[in-house]
């Protein structure tokens, strides 16, 4: 293909390449995406969900939700997508890797500077003492309580109407800026300030190459774009830089 050629001559091209993903790079690893045909679950949005109102009205509903995506991340293996990703970086072409996601998987398939603008599910935290720690696996009750204080743990994430992690978001800025080429990775590029990070290559003079199944609002300022699944894609891209 000829837009396979194409990015990987962009790439071979370029000094500083950074990445953007978002949740359709961990799809084809049976994590179901945000928005789109498989984006609910039951009969809610993630906006219904994932904010700070729906865990004060119903931190039993919110865990719910959380414990289904851990069960379904916990089992997922990363993909050829986020292998050729940590393979990128390993041969020093990719010198930083900006997700959404929360779901681990870029740093299990080997990547090491990893920006986790959204936060990790494997961490909670309580809303009342600030308490936080990893685990392993789901709560076994739900909602879980803070070991310390007695208060509610909550998932460690970034929810609608919250900011994020500063210093994350402060380091993203600076890649997203020093860039001279992104690849933006599977985000319907409608969550914010995520999605301006790719403008910010751009208004430096810096390329964009998009790897999505579908458009964004992001498609007309891209230089390229490959309407492709990211876990095919990405290892014919690396096979060809060589
Ligand atoms: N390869 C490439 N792209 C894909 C694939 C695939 N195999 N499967 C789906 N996509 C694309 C979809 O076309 C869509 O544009 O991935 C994107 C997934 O979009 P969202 O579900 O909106 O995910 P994301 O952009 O990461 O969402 C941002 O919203 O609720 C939140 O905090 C959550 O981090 C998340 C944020």
């Amino acid at each position: 293909m000829e837009v396979i050629k194409e990015a990987a001559d962009l790439i071979g091209s370029s000094n500083f390449v950074v990445a953007l993903t978002g949740a359709g790079i961990s799809a084809e690893s049976g994590i179901p995406t945000f928005r789109g045909k498989n984006g609910l679950w039951r009969k809610y949005r993630a906006e219904d969900l994932a904010t700070p109102e729906a865990f004060a009205r119903n931190p039993r509903l919110v865990w719910e939700w959380y414990v289904w995506r851990m069960k379904i991340i916990g089992s997922a293996e990363p993909n050829p997508g986020h292998i050729a990703l940590a393979k990128m970086e390993e041969m020093g072409i990719l010198k930083a890797l900006i997700t959404q996601n929360v779901d681990g998987l870029h740093r299990r398939a080997g990547s090491r500077n990893v920006l986790e603008l959204h936060g990790n599910i494997w961490r909670v935290r309580c809303v009342d003492c600030g308490f936080s720690k990893m685990i392993s696996k789901p709560p076994e009750q739900i909602p879980p309580k803070c070991e310390e204080c007695g208060g509610l743990l909550r998932p460690d994430v970034v929810w609608f109407g919250e900011p994020l992690p500063k210093d994350v978001l402060n380091r993203a800025i600076y890649y997203a800026s020093r860039a001279d080429l992104m690849l933006v990775i599977g985000t319907s590029a409608v969550v914010q300030p995520a999605a301006s990070l790719p403008l910010l290559t751009k208004r430096n003079g810096g390329i964009l190459i998009e790897i999505n199944i579908s458009d964004t609002p992001l498609t007309p300022i891209c230089d390229l774009t490959i309407r492709e699944k990211a876990g095919v894609i990405l290892p014919k891209i690396l096979e060809e830089i060589g």
